[in-house]
């Protein structure tokens, strides 16, 4: 996720596109940039945030056109010649969004003789607009060139782009990624979110999917691929800036949740090859061989992410046939691991800065195992000191309780345990095709619970007042009772314990009571009837059960006293619907409590000390 504003207008363009660029800070902030027009086209850059950019910039820019990019890393590390706007003769480029087949234009553009600085895959838009403006010594206008090299992209885009021939316009196209265009008194503007220009315009026009059009000082055009100039709605806003930096939720925690349907799609882009059954890891520093001959792996990690490698745990076990340990990185380090050079440590750090999680994977390294890294944050300490590094490209997040990264990080497990489990023979093409069907579902099924949460966010409240909480789950789903649990207690300081079903009755069963909100995440599969059971015993002590089920499942109605849905599902893909439900369950609980949700007491974002 970035930030990109484009403006044309009569006012200095420098000090808008830095005011806009700060109100879009919360979308990246690992480098930042601006590119004005005058007599000549000027760019500024920079690793950091944009008050870094400030230190750059010359005293006095004199323009009245310009575009910027606050950036949060996907391809390439957060470098200055990594930053956009990215340049080719003349023209400039801001993009937020992935493009999928990136390499294969890179080449192709290469050999017409284009030279990149970059590492991204942004660099391809503005070698190619270059290329279609100039194509066959006939040259065509920004806009005529934007609509012929968006059809040859793929992945997603909101691109904000001019040059230095057409001195009084930016032109945009946009393709799943967001981009509305505010229509000011002085001029007009085009950026990722109202937020950026929400001081000087309330009036937008938002774009759609395969729109392209330009925006000048007194005048916008919107057309379709094939050149239609199209009527578009304008739109009064009725949001105050701090709600708008939150996309009109309340909380980022809530703005979160609810991105998980595109941040999902974000980390699988490009990966899942349906009709081969494989999924792509090019990442992945281990060869075929290598692969078929790894013994064991160790997934070491804390908090959610340990969390979600306990899922990983069982999904290397099924589908690939590695047997995998996973570890709490702070005991770890002081334990006496039994390691070999044959082995796989797998870290998995949202932040990437995580010091226990360093430590153990430093120490991994000094044992001779080859190291992994699923990580959110590019450039961070972990990718430096990884063999391989796999990015969760969920974007960043902002609120304490990590929720799309989580969903993020189980997404990479799934297609990591693929793509091992393909090359070692242990799930079929078939199985593989199976599971990545129900992969891709998974945004669209997320879609369908967040649209329908007001049933969570009763049952949350109905239970706000208690003092203790379970959460239980068998197999796939123990980490998602745990992680539960965790997200629960995090945020609205109710003792939450999330258990592994069957060992209730090993101890914790003496603590339930009426007054005892028991979550079952009760999917199908093939533990439901165990955790049915598991249900029965807690009922039988009285517990209040508030039952995670699929939409097709009558049976649960008899068992639990609340049944919160998720639509019906494969056995293996359901722990990430879950999921989403008890995040919002989490949330609504700490509303109803009126505690400080995106930063719960005691807590912070990333925990760099020991
Ligand atoms: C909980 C949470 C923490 C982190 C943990 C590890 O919502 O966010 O439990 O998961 O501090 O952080 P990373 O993943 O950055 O290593």
């Amino acid at each position: 996720m970035c930030g990109i504003i484009g403006y044309v207008g009569k006012e200095p363009a420098a000090p808008i596109l830095l005011e806009s660029l700060k109100r879009l800070e919360y979308r990246g902030y690992d480098s930042a940039g601006i590119t004005v027009l005058n007599s000549t086209i000027e760019t500024y850059k920079t690793v950091g945030r944009i008050a870094d950019l400030e230190v750059v910039l010359p005293a006095e820019i004199i323009a009245n056109v310009g575009i910027g990019h606050t950036r949060w890393a996907t391809h390439g590390k957060p470098e200055t010649r990594n930053a956009h706007p990215h340049l080719s003769s003349g023209v400039s480029v801001v993009h937020n969004g992935i493009i999928e087949n990136y390499l294969e234009l890179k080449e192709r553009l290469i050999g017409l003789g284009y030279e990149f600085e970059s590492d991204t895959d942004t660099e391809v838009i503005v070698h190619l607009l270059h290329y279609n403006m100039n194509n066959g010594g006939n040259s065509i206008d920004l806009l005529t060139a934007m609509r012929k090299t968006i059809r040859e992209l793929e992945g997603s885009y909101a691109i904000a782009s001019l040059c230095c021939n057409e001195p009084d316009s930016v032109v945009f196209a946009r393709k799943d990624s967001p981009l509305v265009i505010g229509i000011g008194e002085t001029g007009n503007y085009a950026a990722s979110d109202v937020t950026a220009f929400l001081k000087h315009t309330k009036n937008v026009i938002y774009i759609s999917d395969h729109e392209v059009g330009c925006i000048h000082p007194d005048a916008i055009r919107i057309y379709d691929l094939d050149g239609n100039l199209l009527e578009k709605p304008t739109e009064v806003i009725e949001w105050d800036l701090e709600a708008a930096e939150k996309s009109g939720y309340e909380h980022f925690m809530l703005k979160e949740i609810h991105e998980q349907p595109t941040s999902i799609q974000s980390t699988f882009a490009g990966k899942l090859m349906e009709l081969e059954g494989t999924v792509k890891m090019d990442e992945l520093y281990l060869n075929h061989e290598q692969i078929k001959h790894l013994r064991r792996a160790t997934i070491v990690a804390c908090g959610t992410s340990w969390n979600a490698g306990i899922l990983g745990k069982y999904l290397f076990e099924k589908l690939a046939g590695i047997h995998t340990d996973i570890e709490t990185a702070s005991e770890f380090r002081y334990g006496n691991p039994v390691l070999c050079g044959e082995e796989l440590t797998i870290a998995i750090t949202q932040s990437g800065e995580t010091a226990d999680t360093l430590a153990a994977a430093r120490s991994s390294k000094s044992y001779g195992c080859r190291t992994v890294a699923i990580t959110n944050v590019v450039g961070s300490t972990i990718t430096r000191e990884s063999d391989s590094v796999i990015y969760t490209r969920a974007g960043p997040e902002i609120g304490v309780a990590a929720t799309k990264t989580f969903t993020a990080q189980l997404i990479t497990l799934y297609m990591l345990a693929i793509h091992m489990g393909r090359i070692r023979g242990v799930i079929t093409a078939d199985e593989a095709k199976n599971l990545i069907v129900n992969l891709k579902r998974l945004p669209g099924q997320i879609q369908r619970i967040l649209s329908r949460k007001e049933k969570i966010k009763e049952c949350a409240e109905q239970f706000a007042d208690k003092r203790d909480y379970f959460f239980i789950g068998r197999y796939l789903n123990y980490p998602v009772a745990l992680e539960g649990a965790l997200k629960l207690k995090e945020i609205s300081y109710i003792h939450a314990e999330g258990y592994a079903a069957g060992e209730l009755k090993h101890g914790p069963l003496a603590l339930i009571t009426e007054e005892t909100p028991v979550v079952a995440i009760a999917t199908k599969g093939h533990t439901y009837d165990k955790i049915l059971s598991n249900i029965k015993e807690v009922k039988a002590r009285n517990a209040v059960v508030i039952a995670v089920a699929n939409e097709d499942d009558k049976e649960i109605e008899k068992y639990a006293d609340v049944v919160l849905r998720i639509p019906a599902s494969h056995e293996m893909t359901s722990p990430v619907l879950s999921s989403v439900v008890l995040q919002l369950l989490a949330y609504y609980t700490a509303l109803a409590k009126d505690c400080s949700i995106d930063k719960p007491r005691n807590l912070a974002k990333s925990v760099t000390v020991e």
